[in-house]
């Protein structure tokens, strides 16, 4: 697994906290070169801290103002990508509602985050991609984008969406070497699973490293077939 990512350009968004800190520390230990993405300042320099030859960048995917600098100071600094995780999300209401109570601004919320946000930088970033013949982007997604669970209609909504947008990239994608997947990683003792569930048992949430470790493992094999649900 080193070589296959030493060296390699990769950017994580929601590179700060739960699944895209553990993808940012493992990718750093490998020797590739990262690039994080998150909002808060704090858990930026927390991740310098621990990967001090990490780029980390500060910036809100929801905003489509913030995309294009965003890919600029990546395209500047990183060079051309080889990989996107696109990690970053968001839950809609909190705590979680029923659909019909739902503000139709939370669920925009929801959507820009992690729909639109991830199809923006994905669309910013892929051009040397497709150049090259090779590239991959991953998309996180839940298993909330097919079971229709209550009160997590928004989140699930979005994530069905996800879903979908990944299939048909991959499928227009991967003949000219680009491929495009979606990944459930899992319930994981994370924030935004304790800010969903606040009383879930963490003895019963996977730490997010195993969950990294494991995805990293499987695209390193060229497993796709078995990424889309990891645990
Ligand atoms: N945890 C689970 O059980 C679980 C289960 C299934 C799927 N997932 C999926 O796994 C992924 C990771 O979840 P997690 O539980 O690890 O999340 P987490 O611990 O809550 O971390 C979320 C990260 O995203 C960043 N972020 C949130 N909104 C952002 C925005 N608008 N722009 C840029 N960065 C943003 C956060 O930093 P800032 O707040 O500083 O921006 C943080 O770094 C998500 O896609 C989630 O839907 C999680």
């Amino acid at each position: 697994m080193k070589n296959f990512y030493q060296d390699r350009n990769i950017v994580i968004t929601g590179a700060t906290s739960g699944l895209g800190r553990a993808l940012a520390l493992r990718l750093h230990h490998l020797g590739a070169h990262v690039a994080g993405v998150a909002r808060g300042a704090a858990g930026l320099a927390s991740l310098r801290h621990e990967a001090p030859r990490a780029l980390t960048i500060q910036a809100d995917v929801s905003r489509a103002e913030e995309i294009y600098p965003l890919a600029g100071e990546i395209q500047a600094k990183l060079g051309d990508v080889d990989i996107l995780f696109n990690v970053a999300s968001d839950l809609g209401p909190v705590p979680l509602r029923l659909l019909a109570d739902t503000e139709c601004e939370d669920f925009e919320r929801a959507l820009r985050t992690n729909v639109l946000g991830p199809h923006r930088l994905t669309r910013a970033l892929l051009a040397p991609m497709l150049l090259r013949g090779s590239g991959l982007v991953v998309n996180v997604s839940s298993d909330a984008a097919v079971n229709a669970y209550p009160r997590w209609g928004a989140y699930g909504a979005s994530k069905a969406a996800v879903d979908h947008l990944s299939r048909v990239l991959d499928e227009e994608l991967k003949e000219a070497g680009v491929r495009c997947l979606s990944v459930d990683p899992g319930d994981m003792r994370t924030p935004m699973h304790f800010a969903a569930v606040p009383d879930a048992d963490p003895a019963r949430l996977r730490d997010p490293a195993e969950s990294a470790e494991r995805l990293l493992e499987l695209i390193a094999r060229n497993d796709f077939s078995q990424v889309r649900r990891i645990l």
